[in-house]
Parts: C-alpha cells; sequence; structure tokens
C-alpha cells in the first residue's frame, strides 16, 4: 500500500466495502462527471512523453489495462488521469453476465487482487454505442474482445470476428484476449493452430485497425514462444503480455485461495519474465504492450527494459488510487524512459535500447 492521501484515507473506506460493489461505485461517480472530465481535459495539462507503436502515436507511454472499463463507461475519464492510452473491454459480441458472485477479491497488504469476472459484458452492440469514432479520442482507445462462454472453440473465431465487426469504427487498435483463465478453456485458444486461425480471421475483420494478441504468463517452456510467433506471422501488430495468472506465491493469506487470476504486485516478476520471453521470440517484429504488477515507474520501467514499448497498470489504481499515473510521471520526468524511449520514439517503432 502506498503513503499518499488515497491509499491513507479514502481506500480504507473503499476496502470496507464488497469489493466489485466498490467497483461500479467508482466507475458510476466517473461516468457522472464525465461532462466535467471533458471540459477539463484541454486545460489541465497532462504528461507527455511520446511513443509510437504499430503506427499509433501515444502522447504517454502509461495506459490504463482492459479489465477495468469494460463496457466503455468512463472513457472521458482517463485521459484526465494522466493515461497516454486506455484499453476497454473485454467485450463479447452477445451480452453475457460473468461469473456467480462473489468474483473479486482484494487482499490490499499484498497489493493482489483475485478475480474470476468471466466477462461479464454489455455486448458489443451495447457498447459500440458509446464508441466516439477512431481517432477522435484526446488519447488511443483500445478495444479488447473476447468469445462469449457458450461458443466453443472450434467457433470462437466467428465471435472474435462479430465483435471485431461491430466495434471496429471506436478501435485505435483492437486485442484479441485468448488468455483469461476465468473463460473455460480459453487458454485452449493460445495453441499456435487456433491461435493462427483466430488471428488470421480477427486481423481480416479489423480492416486495417492494429491488432493485437493478449497472452498469459502460464506457459511451459516453448509454449509461449510458439504462440507469438504463430500470432505474428498470422498477422498480429503487437503482443500484449500479460493477463493475470492462476499460479500463486507460497503466502497464506486467504483471498490467495481463491480461483481466479491473480493480478498486482506478486504478479509482477512473473510479467518481467513473460515479455522477455516474447521479446526474445519475436524482437523487434512487433512492439510488446507489458502489464502485470506495475506500481511505480520503477516497475514500468522494469517492463520497458524486458522488451515493453507501452506499459499498462490496473491493480495499482486500485490501491493507490488516481493520482498514480501522474506520480509515475512525475518519478519518469528525466528518468531514463526519457532518453530510452524518448529517443527511439521519432525512429518509428519504439522500443528501450537497453
Ligand atoms: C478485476 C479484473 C478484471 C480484469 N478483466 C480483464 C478483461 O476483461 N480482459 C483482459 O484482457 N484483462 C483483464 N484483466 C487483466 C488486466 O488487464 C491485467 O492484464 C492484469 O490485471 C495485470 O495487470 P495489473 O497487475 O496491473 O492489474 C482484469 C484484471 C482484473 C484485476
Amino acid at each position: 500500500m502506498g503513503t499518499g492521501f488515497y491509499a491513507q484515507n479514502l481506500f480504507p473506506l473503499v476496502a470496507r466495502s464488497d469489493a466489485e460493489a466498490a467497483h461500479h461505485a467508482v466507475l458510476a461517480v466517473l461516468h457522472a462527471f464525465a461532462p466535467l472530465a471533458r471540459t477539463l481535459t484541454p486545460l489541465v495539462p497532462r504528461p507527455v512523453l511520446p511513443v509510437r507503436a504499430f503506427g499509433l502515436e501515444f502522447p504517454f507511454p502509461i495506459g490504463l489495462a482492459a479489465g477495468l472499463d469494460k463496457h466503455a463507461q468512463a472513457l472521458e475519464t482517463w485521459p484526465l488521469l494522466g493515461f497516454g492510452f486506455a484499453e476497454i473491454g473485454t467485450v463479447t459480441p452477445r451480452p453475457q453476465p460473468g461469473n456467480a458472485r462473489p468474483r473479486l477479491f482484494r487482499a490490499p497488504e499484498l497489493g493482489a487482487i483475485v478475480n474470476r469476472m468471466g466477462f461479464n459484458s454489455d455486448g458489443a452492440t451495447a457498447v459500440a454505442g458509446r464508441l466516439p469514432p477512431r481517432a477522435t479520442s484526446p488519447i488511443p482507445i483500445g478495444v479488447n474482445v473476447g468469445k462469449n462462454k457458450d461458443t466453443p472453440n472450434e467457433a470462437a473465431a466467428q465471435d472474435y470476428v462479430a465483435a471485431i465487426e461491430a466495434l471496429r469504427h471506436g478501435a485505435d487498435y483492437l486485442v484479441v484476449n485468448v488468455s483469461s483463465p476465468n473463460t473455460p478453456d480459453l487458454r485452449a485458444l493460445q495453441s499456435p493452430d487456433f491461435l493462427h486461425g483466430v488471428v488470421q480471421a480477427s486481423v481480416q475483420a479489423a480492416a486495417g485497425v492494429p491488432l493485437l494478441v493478449k497472452v498469459a504468463p502460464d506457459f511451459g517452456p516453448g509454449e509461449l514462444e510458439e504462440a507469438v510467433i504463430a500470432a505474428v506471422e498470422a498477422g498480429a501488430a503487437g503482443i500484449v503480455a500479460s493477463n493475470t495468472t492462476l499460479s500463486r506465491p507460497d503466502h497464506p493469506h486467504p483471498v490467495l485461495r481463491e480461483s481466479g487470476g491473480l493480478s498486482g504486485a506478486p504478479l509482477h516478476a512473473l510479467a518481467v519474465k513473460t515479455v522477455r520471453r516474447v521479446y526474445a521470440a519475436v524482437g523487434d517484429r512487433v512492439p510488446i504492450v507489458g502489464v502485470g504488477g506495475v506500481r511505480s515507474a520503477e516497475d514500468a520501467l522494469r517492463l520497458v527494459r524486458a522488451g515493453a514499448t507501452l506499459v499498462q497498470v490496473y491493480s495499482a489504481l486500485v490501491f493507490e488510487g488516481p493520482g498514480l499515473v501522474r506520480s509515475m510521471a512525475h518519478d519518469l520526468q528525466g528518468a531514463q524512459w526519457t532518453r530510452e524511449i524518448g529517443a527511439n520514439a521519432s525512429s518509428g517503432n519504439s522500443r528501450a535500447s537497453v
């Protein structure tokens, strides 16, 4: 837990309420303040550290990870908090409720979250109606898509295509999520044969919008490498690494006994390792978006040194509060990232040169 005003004074209030109720309350407040956020965004200085990746200009390389704004309810807020991009979703083609509650658990002492949400989604049509046209937001908007629970893997490609066709008009980039641990058998889509087919069909449906693939951190030796190579060969423009883990640290905290995906601080080392493996497999062929347990500028730089061009945050935002990205930006001023990534940014697909 951090030492800031939010962590000391507001998080204890949030922590006392049910995790999912708090999540919905925060999003409802952000939604209510959308008009204010829209007015303030052009007036309030935002962190700047331009990075170019998959043909897009990112004003700042730290973004919001998928899963917090699943249904595009608070798009106006994310630039105001300092994010350089925001990924909404996962969105499924048809609406679905997700798993039974409780399905979201916090362990503040560990800076960790376990979730088994199971792609609760308003569905592609409803979310599509909330998206402004591509390239009109102050920051790039990524749209992360998944398949419905009742769609068998053999028909999965059709679900990804349907979601992409409904949502691409509002997506600066798209992400095919084949790595949530909470939809039965979804991760089997990461086997090279399945993945090649799903990505090829999705790239075609994306009609020129860059399409990334989000992978899990729980692969055996060689499997991750085969998966990301298959994705890139099928036309993926980037890899997001990584999703939550099914593994658990050796710790008695009761939340760690809940089934589902673990995120936050205990995921960080594994996420760094996963990014390093992806980079070793695909090199500079496509950029990597690093995500997992980032709480500080130093954590973000660790992912960059492992091979990431962009970095995303979710869990730390819950524990540290809305000032997190600006505080990271402050710590990055004059830090290595400015030299490493900023310097490379002008030369196209940028990443750290360390
Ligand atoms: C409650 C919760 C819901 C999530 N939902 C999604 C999702 O719908 N799609 C997705 O690709 N990732 C989802 N994620 C994973 C995050 O995008 C991210 O990959 C992971 O949490 C690691 O980052 P972090 O440690 O900064 O949270 C979710 C994470 C959490 C905590």
